[in-house]
């Protein structure tokens, strides 16, 4: 894993892809007869969800959602929305990070109002310990500390979703100032 002196690779494309390839077996064994609808957040969440519904053997739907944020406490509204109903699916939310979980509470209970069957998460990283309401999270990739995380799906101000593994950011203000990040993770990558 390479360090550089405001960031640092924190998990590696090869663990991303084992730990993934696991979710997607205990999925495929937990939903046999019963398919699944995934619902794969934007924008963060696209890397990993395709790389997780292409780990289950199952016959699933896949629709994408996206929200809008304001503020904090968790206030939420709808970008764009599923096109497939999800009335009596199984449904699982696909996340790249939770974080206080505000975000996936208000998700869960959407999901639940439009009468999902089922509702499960899975989400790649989990930042338990800024957690701030109980929210049950099925399927977790890896627990990860309080850093600010890009790669992999995740953006520092819309940039980094497309590395391929994930990286923490050390110093954020250095961070900001550094146009070769992109360069540097190339180069660790060899
Ligand atoms: P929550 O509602 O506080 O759980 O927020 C979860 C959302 O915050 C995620 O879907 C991400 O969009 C964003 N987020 C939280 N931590 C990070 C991070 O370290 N890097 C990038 N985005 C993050």
């Amino acid at each position: 894993m390479t360090t550089l002196d405001y960031a640092t690779e924190v998990i590696p494309e090869t663990d991303l892809l084992s730990r993934v390839a696991e979710l997607g077996e205990a999925i495929t064994h937990d939903f046999r007869g019963r398919d699944p609808l995934f619902v794969i957040m934007l924008n963060g969440s696209v890397p990993f969800g395709a790389d997780l519904v292409r780990r289950v053997d199952l016959p699933a739907e896949v629709d994408f959602l996206g929200l809008n944020r304001f503020g904090g406490g968790g206030r939420i509204g709808i970008a764009m929305d599923l096109s497939t109903p999800v009335l009596d699916r199984n449904v699982i939310l696909i996340e790249d990070i939770i974080d206080t979980g505000l975000t996936l509470t208000v998700l869960r209970r959407m999901m639940t109002d439009r009468g999902a069957a089922t509702v499960s998460t899975a989400a790649l990283l989990d930042k338990t310990r800024r957690r701030v309401t109980d929210v049950p999270v099925e399927y977790r990739g890896f627990e990860v500390g309080d850093e600010y995380l890009v790669g992999y799906g995740l953006d520092w101000r819309g940039l980094y979703r497309n590395l391929r593994s994930v990286w923490a950011v050390l110093d954020q203000d250095v961070f900001a100032t550094r146009t070769d990040f992109l360069a540097a993770t190339l180069s660790a990558r060899g």
